[in-house]
């Protein structure tokens, strides 16, 4: 696995892998690698013949007081990772050489990064929106892959790629679980043994309100309500959304009639946790 560090010799490799007809598979991360991530790695092997791993701590997409500094990292534990998985190239670029002094532009997908975690973290999705699409100028892919736990990044990534005419194929990859149903998140490392099993309240909350939906229940907030009293018995987590959207337009929904995501966000401790549920009829 080589490591690439510039832009140049990472545009230089993908444009030479190009010209051999190859296809770039691709995965943006931001490392502390977890199951999650190499099913994305191992999903874009299926898709490539050259896999790219990013790994970036992106500083524009964590809020002033968000963990930008305190985000977990290990470098030498995501190399033997990736290396185990035969990935071809882990690009893991300097923050300078990603945002070098001076820099202007950004890219705003306006309306779908406003509501979820867009509420709550201004600016958020603009960093995302901003970093993907420089990596996407840089590694050159022709797919790219994406978790659905960040169910609203992939749409806003998804609604960039249409509006700026990008030729890259966007996939999304189901949420992977832990055994006992906690989505997998590099975050989980925040939490202590009681907030660990405090977190289960966000996979059973969203199972029982799946079981809900099954049952013939369409008006969203009665299984809002339902989420929020599960949640509620748990003492160390603080909702601070729950929500039933339209899943293309993340438009909050009142009568589930159409392909609907739940989602929500949930702290405890220092872990600010997402998770979500796809509800389709
Ligand atoms: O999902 C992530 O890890 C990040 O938001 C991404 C897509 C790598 C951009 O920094």
């Amino acid at each position: 696995m080589q490591i690439i560090e510039t832009i140049s010799a990472m545009r230089g490799w993908s444009e030479a892998e190009r010209r051999q007809n190859r296809l770039i598979a691709f995965v943006p991360t931001m490392g502390f690698l977890h199951e999650g991530h190499l099913c994305l790695v191992r999903a874009a092997r299926k898709r490539g013949d050259r896999v790219v791993v990013s790994i970036f701590v992106n500083p524009t997409q964590f809020s002033p007081g968000e963990d930008f500094a305190g985000y977990p990292r290990n470098f030498a534990r995501d190399h033997e990772l990736l290396a185990n998985e035969n990935v071809d190239v882990l690009f893991h670029p300097a923050v300078e050489e990603i945002y070098p002094a001076g820099g202007q532009t950004h890219v705003d997908v306006e309306k779908l990064s406003l509501p979820l975690c867009g509420a709550s973290r201004p600016g958020h999705f603009r960093g995302v929106a901003t970093v993907v699409t420089k990596l996407f100028n840089i590694v050159l892919p022709h797919v790219a892959i994406f978790g659905e736990k960040d169910f609203q990044q992939l749409q806003i990534i998804r609604q960039l790629v249409r509006d700026l005419s990008m030729g890259v194929e966007i996939v999304g990859h189901p949420i992977v679980r832990e055994p006992d149903g906690l989505a997998m998140s590099s975050r989980n490392s925040y939490l202590a043994p009681e907030e660990r099993l405090a977190a289960l309240c966000l996979s059973q909350s969203l199972c029982k309100a799946e079981r809900l939906f099954r049952r013939g229940e369409t008006y969203a907030p009665a299984i809002v309500r339902l989420v929020l009293s599960e949640i509620a018995k748990q003492p160390l987590a603080a909702v601070e959304y729950v929500k039933i959207c339209d899943a293309q337009t993340l438009d909050e929904l009142e009568e589930i009639n159409r392909l609907a995501v739940l989602a929500l966000a949930v702290r405890i401790g220092r872990a600010r946790l997402i998770d979500n549920k796809t509800l389709r009829q």
